[in-house]
């Protein structure tokens, strides 16, 4: 039987169907381009065109479960509603996604499930932040001093694996999160040597600096200045305006108080190593 990834080819669904055809099972991804890599096969898929959602039912008629990535909406749930019903009908036994409404929709569909709520990645310093760490030296934010538990896409994966492959599914939802504790901040010059030595370790900025060997810097934007950023990314006004209100939270603790929730699955890779073994992404043109 075989399991669907929507978002197929994105940072999480890829390293989920490695995990799936290492352990010998078949994959098939769905994406806009539907083009992937070998030795996966890709199929068209459009969650702005519900003429596509027919094509991997069509493609494959054995798929059993779906990792689903939701579009970048704020109202998700009647889009991605028909695609689920599409789904159930064609013997789709059990999912995995990310978003809150769809969980209580497949609550209420009685299918099996598992939902994810990652924290922030630790891989969107290698690629929503990577132009301007490369051209200017700086992470920008609004999160000032809060700290995030980053988490990696690997961990991720891996989660979503666990959760479609069990005997049981876990039919609840997750807390995804990194073991360690980071601030996008930089080692500060007002503050004494002992007190930067014990922050730096925790430092997106300060850890740059050191693996990159030039100053790496975090600069405070203002809500207006990041919402900008986010739509020159092709973000909509409105969901720029979700993820400018989700980053200022950081800046309150919000991310900080996952670390020790019962809901909360803790992975293994860390921001350190991430940016040990790619420095290449930073390094100026
Ligand atoms: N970055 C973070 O810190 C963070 C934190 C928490 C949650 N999240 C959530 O994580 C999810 C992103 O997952 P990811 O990082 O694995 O993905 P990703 O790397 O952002 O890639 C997105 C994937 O979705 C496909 N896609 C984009 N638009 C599509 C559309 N209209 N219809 C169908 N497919 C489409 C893309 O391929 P094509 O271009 O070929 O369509 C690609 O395969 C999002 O739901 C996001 O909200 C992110």
């Amino acid at each position: 039987m075989t399991t669907l990834i929507t978002g197929g080819t994105g940072k999480t669904g890829i390293k989920l169907a490695r995990l799936i055809h290492a352990a010998g099972h078949p994959v098939l991804l769905a994406s806009r381009k539907g083009v992937a890599p070998s030795p996966f096969k890709a199929i068209t898929f459009d969650w702005t065109d519900p003429a596509t959602f027919e094509n991997p039912f069509k493609a494959d008629p054995n798929i059993d479960k779906v990792y689903l990535v939701a579009p970048l909406i704020l109202d998700v749930l009647p889009v991605v509603k028909p695609f689920i019903e599409l789904a159930i009908s064609k013997g789709v036994k059990r999912g995995g996604v990310y978003v809150g409404k769809v969980h209580e929709y497949l609550v209420e569909r009685g299918v099996d499930y598992t939902v994810l709520r990652p924290t922030w990645f630790i891989e969107n310093l290698g690629e929503f932040h990577a132009q301007n760490i490369r051209e200017n030296d700086e992470i920008l934010s609004v999160t000032k001093d809060g700290r995030i538990p980053l988490i990696g896409t690997d961990d991720i994966a891996k989660t979503a694996y666990d959760a479609l492959f069990a005997t049981k599914s876990p039919n609840t939802d997750y807390f995804l999160i990194g073991p360690e504790l980071y601030s996008y901040t930089e080692v500060r010059s007002d503050l004494s040597f002992e007190f930067n030595q014990l922050r730096r370790l925790s430092q997106a900025a300060a850890l740059l600096s050191e693996t990159l060997g030039r100053k790496i810097s975090h600069r405070h934007l203002t809500n207006d200045e990041e919402i900008a950023i986010f739509q020159q990314f092709g973000i909509s006004p409105e969901y720029a305006q979700m993820l400018n209100h989700a980053e200022s939270l950081i800046a309150e603790g919000i991310e900080e108080v996952l670390v020790g929730q019962s809901k909360a699955i803790t992975g293994t890779h860390k921001l350190r190593d991430f940016i040990q073994a790619n420095k290449q992404l930073w390094i100026k043109e």
